[in-house]
């Protein structure tokens, strides 16, 4: 496979269709083009896009949205393309929004995870995030049933 190049850029409206297909393609509980559209006018929610610099019309490789209340930022939704992953993307993604938190002063990060998102957890935890707390029953797969979710937090 070619190297993945890449840029990060602010989420903006124009991303919110594409972003909820990927979401429908991707999730156990898909947010809808509505749900993007709602969560990104709250005060304090920020977002950013992958889009792909290999060709001329920058594809979306991914995305990360989340929302900052006072000095704590909370990751919403990360998602990278099932064609991109494992490329860097998600790291990338969560080094962007965490460095632009960072400079409007926010001192801790909380985001959940699946007890059973493996590739997920390993990134969360190989960027400082521990675990600090649990949800169980909080997510329903198909295969697996309900299962826990993970209360991860980075402080900085
Ligand atoms: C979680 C997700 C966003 C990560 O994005 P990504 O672009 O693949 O992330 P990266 O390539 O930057 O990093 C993935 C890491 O997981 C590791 N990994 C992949 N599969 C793994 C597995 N089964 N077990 C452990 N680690 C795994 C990779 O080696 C990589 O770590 P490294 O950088 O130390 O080599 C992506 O897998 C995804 O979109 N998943 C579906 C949606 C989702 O689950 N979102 C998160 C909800 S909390």
């Amino acid at each position: 496979m070619p190297e993945c190049r890449y840029e990060i850029i602010p989420f903006d409206s124009r991303h919110q269709s594409w972003a909820a297909e990927l979401h429908q393609e991707t999730m156990d509980e898909p947010w809808s083009q509505a749900s993007f559209e709602e969560t990104l006018q709250h005060p304090g929610a920020w977002g950013f896009v992958a889009l792909s610099t290999n060709d001329n019309n920058s594809r979306a490789l991914g995305f990360i949205i989340g929302r900052t209340i006072t000095k704590e930022a909370e990751v919403l939704t990360i998602v990278t393309h099932p064609d991109h992953q494992n490329q860097g993307v998600g790291r990338a993604l969560m080094n962007q929004a965490m460095n632009g938190c960072l400079a409007t002063g926010v001192h801790a990060f909380f985001l959940e995870v699946s007890m059973v998102n493996d590739s997920a957890l390993h990134l969360y935890q190989s960027l400082g995030f521990e675990m600090v707390g649990e949800r169980p029953n909080y997510y329903r797969k198909k295969k697996l049933g309900a299962h826990k979710a993970f209360i991860l937090r980075k402080k900085v």
